[in-house]
């Protein structure tokens, strides 16, 4: 961030960043992978563990929705794949994740929310991974049925500006249609619909469930029981990320942001 725009943000938001940072410097780095049918909750879950460890979360769905609602180059593409539930091309998300790797908040790791969805970009992100030196710590596979997916993903309601999502049913918002934080409104994603999750289950299964088995060669796989309530998710998480018994090596860091 240029200092001309720190200069614009308040006392209290830099000192609340700065307390932040010094609680995240004692972290360990940590790099995890979410894999999951949609609605299995790997967006529930992404904001416990990025305030826990200190990472980065890079969901390709909502960068690819952002880029559709600003009708960049890279949305106009990813648009029509996307309405009908079928994975956009393997360059363009390879493409964005490997910017998005390079953004300071991702210094201490990352979670990887919806990518890789095929063996070719699991395979490109071992190639970004090792040009950088580093390491996948664990592969978080959501395991749920596909009977209990419909109720999620029709019921859910999201905030488009913070990612924020809520369901009517499982975490309904304080007021119905309007996000708690912000008072805005809510909305539904145009592929939350019965139909096209049809083709977004046909689409995780052909192509996504052979990357479980990929990392499960490597030995990266805890499998959680996803249809749970969250908070019984979140503990399985924490125990998962428990890393502190296995092989993991913290890197020395020299100047990094935290
Ligand atoms: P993406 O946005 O990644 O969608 P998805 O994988 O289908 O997953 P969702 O976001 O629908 O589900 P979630 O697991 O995050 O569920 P959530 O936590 O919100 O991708 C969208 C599209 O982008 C793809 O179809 C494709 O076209 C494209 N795309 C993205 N990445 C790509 C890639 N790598 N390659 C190619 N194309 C790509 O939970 C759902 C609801 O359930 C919420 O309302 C929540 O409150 C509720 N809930 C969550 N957990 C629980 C629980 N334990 N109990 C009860 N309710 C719960
Ligand atoms: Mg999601």
């Amino acid at each position: 961030m240029a200092s001309a725009n720190l200069e614009d943000v308040s006392n209290e938001a830099l000192m609340n960043e700065m307390m932040r940072r010094m609680r995240c410097a004692t972290k360990p780095e940590k790099r995890v992978i979410l894999i999951g049918p949609p609605g299995c909750g790997k967006g529930t879950q992404s904001p416990v563990i990025k305030e826990q460890h200190c990472l980065c979360h890079l969901a390709t769905g909502d960068m690819l929705r952002a880029a559709v609602a600003a009708q960049t180059p890279l949305g106009v593409m990813a648009k029509q794949a996307m309405d009908k539930g079928e994975l956009v091309t393997d360059d363009l998300v390879v493409g964005i994740i490997d910017e998005a790797l390079h953004r300071p908040a991702c210094s201490k790791g990352f979670i990887l929310d919806g990518f890789p969805r095929t063996v070719g970009q699991a395979q490109k992100l071992d190639e970004m991974l090792a040009k950088r030196g580093e390491k996948l710590d664990k592969v978080l596979n959501f395991k749920i049925a596909d009977s209990i997916l419909e109720e999620r993903i029709t019921g859910r309601w999201i905030h488009p500006a913070s990612g924020r999502s809520y369901h009517t049913k499982f975490a309904p918002p304080k007021r119905p249609g309007i996000d708690d934080i912000t008072g805005e409104k809510l909305i539904q994603r145009k592929d939350d619909n019965a139909t096209v999750l049809k083709s977004r289950l046909e689409a995780f299964h052909k192509q996504t469930s052979p990357v479980i088995n990929y990392y499960e060669r490597k030995g990266l796989v805890a499998t959680l029981h996803a249809e749970k309530a969250p908070e019984v998710v979140t503990k399985e998480i924490e125990k998962a990320l428990d890393l502190s018994k296995s092989s993991h090596q913290e890197k020395p860091k020299s100047l990094r942001n935290w």
